[in-house]
């Protein structure tokens, strides 16, 4: 039916999977995403993974898939519109004439969301920033001292960030919440402070909370 499906799977856990999400898997032709996201997935018809080396060629090819005509779901962690893949969608499909009105965006729970929810944060109030895949981390620099809270996916190893922070002159003191694998059964949620995150080691998947 020449459409693509981008959508959002949430955090990780099934337990966050909207019933919208699993019913548009259910009913398109084919699925593409990474393993740990199809497998969260009970009825699904074909399916294509993808990895963080293949991801664009594997993106191109659901495009061309949905072009010839087939009903294709692109699965995002957390909510596609938030460092998700839909910009990257987006461009591909624009690069090959797939019509945009044809694209439609499922929502998922962002793993940020998740983070402000466990540490009872309205997120509203608060610094949202996203350095994921990008190195514009001096981008919080002019906001990490104007009175909110700080959310923000880091672009580099927790502690590197924490490091970033310190160099820069932030209050070594400052308290920093970082929330790791959320919603999986390893979730681990560390208090601390900026210094002492500067010395820990935790895994990529993580959420940094400074207040
Ligand atoms: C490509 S981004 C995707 C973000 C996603 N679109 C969202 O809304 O949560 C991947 C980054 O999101 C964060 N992330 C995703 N899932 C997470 C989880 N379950 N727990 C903590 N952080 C997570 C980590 O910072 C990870 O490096």
């Amino acid at each position: 039916m020449n459409k693509i499906y981008i959508v959002g799977i949430g955090p990780g856990s099934s337990d966050y999977l909207t019933k919208k999400a699993i019913e548009t898997v259910k009913n398109s032709d084919i699925t593409v995403g990474s393993e740990r996201a199809i497998k969260l997935f009970d009825e699904i018809q074909e399916k294509i993974s993808f990895n963080v080396k293949d991801l664009v060629e594997k993106l191109e090819e659901a495009v061309e898939l949905a072009i010839n005509g087939s009903t294709v779901s692109i699965l995002s962690t957390g909510d596609p519109g938030f460092s998700g893949v839909l910009k990257t969608v987006l461009r591909i499909a624009d690069e090959k004439g797939f019509n945009k009105e044809n694209i439609e965006v499922i929502p998922g729970i962002s793993s940020l969301q998740l983070a402000a929810a466990k540490n009872h944060i309205q997120w509203d109030m608060a610094n949202v920033m996203t350095f994921h895949g990008r190195e514009n981390i001096e981008d919080i620099l002019p906001v990490i001292n104007n009175g909110k809270t700080t959310i923000a996916l880091p672009s580099r190893k927790v502690k590197d960030m924490a490091q970033f922070l310190l160099d820069n002159n932030v209050n070594p003191n400052r308290k920093v919440t970082v929330c790791e694998r959320l919603s999986y059964d390893n979730e681990k949620i560390v208090h601390s402070t900026l210094k002492e995150i500067a010395n820990s080691e935790f895994t990529y998947m993580c959420i940094m909370i400074i207040y």
